[in-house]
């Protein structure tokens, strides 16, 4: 294991600080573009919520895939590191004015839009451009998709899309716009789904759906399936690389196109999570009544997941060698949530000790906070540091 990170180089930077192995990158990018090029209508836009590092988007752009954008911020970012604005699609359920108006401005590919309110302005703002806005409209297909409750979106107790029973009555006011063009649907049930049968019961139900809009004469050119792809938190080496194949395969198998279909896939964690780590120093060693903590210099202002989500994450002591003892490993943060894991196998941990918080490319880095008044991490890459 050790013999994956430059702990000589590590020992020369201030801690904590992501470290990205880059080259684990464009092997998953290889893979996905590898199981992607059996099928010519499948197009992959990257959720750039997960990691809008300028250094990962580029290496990301230079793939060829589009960008799956959640606001303004996330379309300037996209476009700053290099993807062409046909390829970026816009998703939120509070599109600002301005967010609208940026995606007028720069012709991006499709707003997906989650309300009918939110449709009209778009029109508004089309029109005053004089332009015709590319909209998908934003299905909640209720479909359980396993996962953490906080990361469920697609259920009709969630805010996101518009229900299956308003469906008709947005599609008759759809007509009556004339700066909008509808070209597309947008599913997205949630994320960290590691059951390919919940992707199965999403195509499923947009084969319902499709049927449904073929009898109102309408055929989409595309169906965009959303992200949601899960990776292995426990053993991130064994599985460094998703199960793409699997993945795309299922809506190969299930999903139902009309001639000339293309199918849009907006994948986040599944392609940068493993590739990334928080590596942090070990301030102090704290003998508590029953336990041992480990104090590191990152907390959950670092890596928010274990303290938002009760995420795991695999943590590794990358220079020492001696035997394994628990530890509850927390952070410095003045918040009882402060902490990476309880009851942590780690090899004898003392004071200086660098520990590796794994699985940490997604999700992590961008949500990261200031909160104590804390620095943001900085981040190093496997080929430049
Ligand atoms: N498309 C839409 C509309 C989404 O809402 C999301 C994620 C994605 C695509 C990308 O999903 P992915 O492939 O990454 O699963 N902060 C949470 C995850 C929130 C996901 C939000 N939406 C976490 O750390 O687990």
């Amino acid at each position: 294991m050790k013999g994956v990170f430059p702990i000589d180089k590590f020992r020369n930077i201030e801690t904590p600080f992501y470290y990205y192995d880059t080259s684990l990158l464009r092997k998953t990018l290889d893979k996905i573009k590898q199981e992607t090029s059996l099928y010519s209508n499948y197009h992959v836009h990257y959720a750039v919520k997960a990691n809008a590092n300028n250094r990962i988007l580029s290496i990301i752009r230079e793939t060829g895939f589009g960008a799956d954008c959640v606001s303004g911020g996330e379309i300037k970012a996209a476009l700053e590191a290099g993807f062409p604005a046909h390829k970026i699609v816009f998703a939120g359920v509070g599109k600002a004015d301005w967010e609208i108006k940026l995606g007028l401005e720069s012709d991006i590919y499709c707003f997906n839009v989650e309300s009918v309110p939110e449709l009209d302005n778009i029109d508004a703002l089309a029109a005053s451009y004089g332009k015709t806005a590319s909209i998908a409209l934003r299905i909640n297909p209720n479909i359980d998709a396993h996962t953490h409750h906080y990361i469920t979106t697609g259920l009709s107790e969630n805010k996101f899309g518009i229900s299956l029973v308003h469906l008709d009555s947005v599609l008759d006011h759809l007509e009556t716009l004339k700066n909008v063009r509808l070209i597309g649907l947008h599913f997205h049930i949630g994320s960290q789904i590691t059951d390919m049968d919940s992707f199965k019961g999403l195509c499923i139900r947009i084969n319902e759906i499709q049927e449904h809009l073929y009898q109102r004469m309408i055929i989409v050119d595309s169906i965009n399936v959303g992200g949601g792809l899960g990776v292995n938190y426990e053993e991130p080496d064994k599985q460094s690389v998703p199960d793409f194949k699997s993945y795309f395969e299922v809506f190969h198998k299930h999903l139902k196109l009309r001639p000339k279909q293309e199918v849009h896939f907006e994948l986040g964690r599944s392609v940068v999570c493993q590739c990334g780590s928080l590596i942090t120093k070990v301030l102090y060693v704290k003998e508590g009544v029953n336990k041992k903590f480990v104090i590191t210099d990152a907390g959950m202002t670092d890596l928010i997941r274990p303290a938002l989500y009760q995420a795991y994450h695999k943590i590794e002591n990358i220079t020492s060698d001696q035997l394994p003892e628990e530890y509850d490993v927390v952070g410095p943060i003045c918040e009882s949530s402060d902490c990476f894991g309880k009851m942590v196998s780690l090899n004898k941990t003392q004071r200086g000790d660098l520990l590796a918080i794994r699985s940490a490319g997604a999700y992590g880095e961008i949500m990261a906070s200031q909160y104590n008044c804390r620095k943001l991490p900085k981040a190093y890459y496997q080929d430049k540091i």
